[in-house]
């Protein structure tokens, strides 16, 4: 069982956990003779479920909501709200984490002090020679607008899979008169050839980051950047270290590709 639930993305095991959890609840109330109203019921099929989760080794983040799945499901279905209401909360839900349950990348976005920290380490302005730059999962286009601004004298990129981040950083770039050198592209990362830009920027989880590594290394040019805000990669240390004062503390891994010695 165990093995299996390894090869689920963790959303998915967290439902399998909750049938099981429903089905152990629903099976001691059967055998014992207690009579019991639903948000009792609702809270012993959430320790049933934090508990499975725990012996399934899922993340301590997620004994909390298997925990509070049922009752909230109950709580929410006392307020007899219209089912539209569902309806459009997931649609919205679905608009902005699209593809989170799989990739396991959700939108969170970098402070404005890390888009200043990037911006002072893009490439030295040369007269009549443009850099590139891409943000992979670009969310709502903070970095790219802030850093277009900042360097008319750079092409920005970014690329963001989920519909309703790609359509608001769209709009941004639109109306915020930035057409000319700032582009967001709907689609995946994965599509993307970072063969062509000079500094490469992510900020997405620890579980893309070995995979990204190895895309980066087989394609980005000689001496080009790849910036990781926070997560690290487990192959190479970066060159350099640079940790801020914003509210997370964040820190941005930075190596300098392809140049053998010099990662
Ligand atoms: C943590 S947010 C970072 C947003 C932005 N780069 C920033 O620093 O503020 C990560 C974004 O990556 C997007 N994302 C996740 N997987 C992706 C993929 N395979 N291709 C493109 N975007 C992806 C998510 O939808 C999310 O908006």
């Amino acid at each position: 069982m165990r093995s299996l639930l390894d090869r689920l993305p963790p959303a998915a095991s967290a439902l399998l956990l909750q049938g099981a959890a429903f089905a152990s609840a629903l099976l001691l109330v059967r055998l014992a003779p207690i009579h019991t109203s639903p948000l009792p019921f609702a809270l012993l099929c959430g320790t049933f479920a934090a508990v499975f989760s725990r012996l399934a080794g899922l993340a301590k983040w997620w004994l909390l909501i298997q925990f509070l799945f049922a009752p909230a499901l109950v709580l929410m279905l006392a307020l007899e709200l219209p089912p539209n209401f569902f309806l459009a909360a997931f649609l919205v839900l679905l608009a902005v984490y699209w593809s989170t349950f799989r990739t396991q990348v959700p939108l969170y976005l970098s402070s404005r002090k890390v888009w200043q920290a990037v911006e002072t380490l893009l490439p030295a302005a040369v007269p009549g020679q443009a850099f590139s730059f891409i943000d992979l999962g670009s969310g709502l286009g903070g970095v790219l607008t802030h850093l277009a601004r900042a360097r008319p004298d750079g092409r920005f990129q970014g690329v963001e899979t989920a519909p309703l981040p790609f359509l608001l950083s769209w709009l941004r770039t639109r109306l915020g008169g930035l057409r000319s050198n700032c582009q967001v592209q709907w689609g995946s990362l994965w599509n993307c050839d970072l063969a062509q830009y000079d500094v490469v920027f992510a900020y997405l989880s620890p579980v893309p980051m070995d995979k990204l590594w190895d895309k980066a290394k087989s394609e980005m040019r000689p001496g080009a950047l790849f910036i990781s805000n926070t997560f690290m990669v487990r192959e190479q240390p970066p060159l350099y270290t640079y940790t801020l004062d914003d509210l997370h503390h964040s820190t941005l891994y930075i190596w300098r590709m392809n140049e053998p010695g010099k990662y």
